[in-house]
C-alpha cells in the first residue's frame, strides 16, 4: 500500500507576494481600460479570486470551464468546453487566467475558442508554468511561478478532484 506524502513547493506567502505582483503589473498595463478576466475552471478559481483583489484598476469575470484530462494525469490536447462565458467577448480586453500550463494544449485551444469571437485583445496570465513539457510554443504574458516536472496540487490545483483547498503549492510523492 502506498502513503501519499505531500511536500511543499511554494507556501502562501510566497504565493500572496507573487500575486500583488501580478496585480500590480497588470493594473500598470490596463490602466486606461477595463479588462475583463476569464477564469479557466476549476483550476483557477482560488487563483482568480486573490488575483482580481490585488488589481486595482475596474475589471469583470466571466468564467470557462473546461475539462482536458477526465482521469488521466496527462493532456491529450481535446479540450471539451464544459461552460461556455456568460459574457461577450467582441472588443473587449481579455485576460485568460489559468492555473498551470503544462503541455499548454489547453491553453492553445482556448485561445483560438475565443480568437473567432474577435476580442480586442487576449493575454494570457497563468500561476503556474512547466517549460520543460510544452508541446507548443505558448507565450504566457503574466507569469507567477516556473515549476519542474512534477504533478502539482493545493491552491486550486487538484490531483483527482482532491487537495485543492490547500492553501499552498506542493507536489505529491508516493511512498511504498
Ligand atoms: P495542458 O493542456 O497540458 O497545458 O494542461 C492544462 C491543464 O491540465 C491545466 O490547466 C491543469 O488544469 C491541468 N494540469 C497540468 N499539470 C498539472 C499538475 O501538475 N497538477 C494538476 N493539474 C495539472
Ligand atoms: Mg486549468
Amino acid at each position: 500500500m502506498k502513503n501519499v506524502k505531500l511536500c511543499t513547493l511554494l507556501t502562501e506567502e510566497e504565493i500572496k507576494k507573487k500575486i500583488e505582483e501580478l496585480g500590480r503589473k497588470i493594473s500598470e498595463d490596463y490602466s486606461n481600460s477595463s479588462p475583463l478576466l476569464i477564469g479557466v475552471l476549476k483550476g483557477a478559481w482560488i487563483f482568480m479570486a486573490d488575483l482580481v483583489r490585488a488589481i486595482t484598476v475596474p475589471v469583470r469575470c466571466d468564467f470557462l470551464q473546461v475539462s482536458s484530462y477526465g482521469q488521466a494525469t496527462e493532456s491529450s490536447g481535446v479540450v471539451k468546453i464544459i461552460t461556455d462565458l456568460k459574457s461577450s467577448i467582441t472588443n473587449e480586453d481579455v485576460i485568460l487566467v489559468e492555473d498551470i500550463v503544462d503541455t499548454g494544449l489547453t491553453l492553445r485551444y482556448i485561445i483560438d475558442y475565443l480568437s473567432i469571437r474577435h476580442p480586442k485583445s487576449i493575454k494570457i496570465c497563468a500561476l503556474l508554468d512547466k517549460p520543460e513539457r510544452h508541446k507548443i510554443n505558448i507565450k504566457i504574458d503574466y507569469l507567477g511561478f516556473t515549476v519542474p516536472n512534477k504533478f502539482v496540487v493545493g491552491y486550486g490545483i487538484d490531483y483527482q478532484e482532491l487537495y485543492r483547498n490547500l492553501p499552498y503549492i506542493g507536489y505529491v510523492e508516493l511512498e511504498e
